[in-house]
């Protein structure tokens, strides 16, 4: 849970009326995420990081569990400042983080957020929360497992949101891999909450002798910064 930001870079009224009545319904969340947390905060506090129980998804059927304020205005200004024109969401919820990267496709003149959710209802309130903000035109939702719905891109990809299922992770970039350009940026997030779940994803980034320069920066607990360089 983040306090609303008082600064955001994103100067639309509309836009962020929407962001704020999604970001607030995701922070009225926060009771029953921290009692389905409660007996792993100690490995938390220790700065061990938890783990990730891949077979109690159903929880977060209706969970936000959206990016904080100041990584959607990171990834908006990232977006900007590359000038992307196609970005793809590993994960897209309610449609919070694809709000923040909609408005810089729309700043930027045009292009598309691909974004990719294997809950049906989700899709639905996402598109809707997406069409408020009046957004639609700047993002293709793709429904279903996104290791099938992303194995068909077209265009080279500016910039990568990894923001799913955390043992997917590296599955899901190695997919997405040949398609992001030189150049091309990463960002994943909660790689300071399951360190031992994204241990092996974290790697493959920061290993030079694959295509990546990657640091973990100080955003939410701690969030993967990956630039693509060869
Ligand atoms: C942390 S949430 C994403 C939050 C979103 N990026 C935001 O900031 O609002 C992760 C989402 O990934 C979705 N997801 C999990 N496994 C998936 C899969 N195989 N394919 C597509 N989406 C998946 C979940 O249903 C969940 O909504």
């Amino acid at each position: 849970m983040t306090k609303p930001s008082k600064r955001s870079a994103i100067h639309d009224a509309k836009i962020e009326a929407v962001l704020e009545r999604l970001h607030g319904a995701a922070d009225r969340q926060f009771g029953a995420l921290f009692f389905h947390y409660l007996p792993k905060l100690p490995g938390l506090f220790l700065g061990k990081g938890i783990q990730w129980d891949k077979t109690k998804t159903e929880f977060y059927r209706d969970k936000y569990i959206p990016i904080e304020r100041d990584q959607g205005e990171f990834l908006y200004l990232l977006a900007r400042s590359i000038n992307a024109k196609t970005i793809v969401e590993f994960g897209t919820s309610f449609g919070i983080s694809t709000i923040y990267l909609a408005t810089a496709m729309r700043d930027n003149g045009g292009g598309v957020v691909i974004g990719t959710e294997i809950v049906p209802e989700k899709v639905t309130q996402a598109r809707k929360n997406i069409a408020d903000a009046g957004l639609e035109t700047y993002v293709k939702i793709r429904e279903g497992d996104a290791l099938e719905t992303l194995k068909h891109l077209k265009q080279p990809i500016d910039l990568v949101l990894m923001d799913g299922w955390v043992h997917m992770a590296l599955d899901v970039l190695k997919l997405l891999d040949p398609y992001i350009r030189v150049g091309g940026i990463v960002v994943s997030d909660n790689v300071g909450t399951f360190k031992d779940d994204l241990k092996a994803y974290v790697e493959f980034l920061q290993n030079p002798a694959n295509s990546y320069r990657s640091a973990t920066l100080a955003l939410k607990a701690g969030t993967e910064f990956s630039v693509k360089v060869k």
